[in-house]
């Protein structure tokens, strides 16, 4: 694997390949990479013939009260993770190559819509700096496709909504979103668990599920059932960000007739903010019907 900390000299590296006609895939990250990060690799893989992933912890999505400076920083592991599994390129450019001008004035991709709810309600400015990097990111290696996860389901609708509206040459790919045994989603940020909060987390995924089998067995009064689901969080002694039941395309709030839905939950530990969430088909016919 060859690995790049300048644009120059991987934009070199791709028109190479290009030349080649190979099809680039890009998977973008932080970094402190976990199994998650690993299969969006390995999916990538599949549908391309040089893979680049790039790591860099962008401050410019972190908000001023957020955990950029503590956020997990593990290149030399990630590097032979990396190579392991025969990814082609890395890419960790210096925080002066990706914004040569400092961050205040920075140049901005702005998606206007579905930014300022869910994730974005707490986090402001947080979707505003995702996207911005990247745009970036895309404008450096030209990918011809890039995979994101599931996990960030809020993010995933927000980039591909950028790709569509400035028109980037790229095909965006969801990646299922990677669990552990208990149902945990995979995140860098559960390194923040204290050993205590680490078994109740689960109850994230868990009463996702509850409100899906809920929805399932016919009820539609998604305010009503977020609401139960986040009292459980509650109980569970975790601090509710939020509890939602959106249309799984526009991220509005789910209508009674929606057939695509998707249960999205937000909650704070006490050392970090966990988000996860289930996408369903509601079937016909209600507990009213
Ligand atoms: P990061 O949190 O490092 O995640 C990188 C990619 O891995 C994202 O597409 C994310 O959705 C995916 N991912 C993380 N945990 C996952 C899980 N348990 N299952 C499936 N996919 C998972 O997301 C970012 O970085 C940044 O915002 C970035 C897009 C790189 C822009 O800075």
């Amino acid at each position: 694997m060859q690995v790049f900390h300048h644009i120059r000299s991987m934009r070199e590296a791709l028109s190479e390949v290009r030349r080649e006609g190979k099809r680039i895939g890009l998977v973008a990250t932080m970094g402190n990479l976990h199994a998650a990060h690993l299969a969006l690799v390995r999916q990538a893989q599949a549908t391309c013939d040089c893979v680049v992933v790039s790591i860099f912890v962008n401050r410019l999505q972190f908000g001023l009260n957020e955990d950029w400076d503590k956020y997990p920083r593990t290149l030399n592991e990630d590097t032979a993770k990396l190579a392991a599994i025969g990814c082609d390129f890395l890419f960790c450019p210096e925080e002066t190559e990706m914004y040569p001008n400092g961050m205040d004035g920075q140049t901005r991709v702005i998606v206007p819509t579905m930014t300022d709810i869910l994730c974005g309600a707490s986090r402001p400015g947080h979707f505003e700096g995702v996207t911005t990097v990247v745009a970036k990111l895309f404008n450096i290696i030209e990918p011809d496709e890039a995979v994101f996860g599931i996990k960030d389901f809020q993010q995933l609708a927000v980039i591909r909504r950028m790709v569509e509206d400035l028109r980037f040459p790229v095909q965006i790919t969801a990646g299922e979103i990677v669990r552990a045994e208990d149902g945990l989603a995979l995140s860098s940020r559960n390194s923040f668990l204290d050993e205590d909060e680490r078994p109740r987390a689960s109850q994230l995924y868990k009463s996702l599920r509850w409100v899906e089998a809920q929805i399932l067995e016919g009820r539609r009064d998604y305010m009503t059932l977020a609401d139960e689901a986040a009292e459980q969080l509650e109980a569970a002694g975790f601090k509710v960000d939020y509890m939602s039941i959106r249309h799984s395309r526009t991220l509005m709030p789910a209508a009674h007739d929606d057939r695509e839905v998707t249960i999205l939950g937000a909650m704070y530990t006490r050392g970090a903010r966990l988000i996860d969430n289930i996408s369903m088909q509601v079937p016909a016919g209600t507990l009213e019907e």
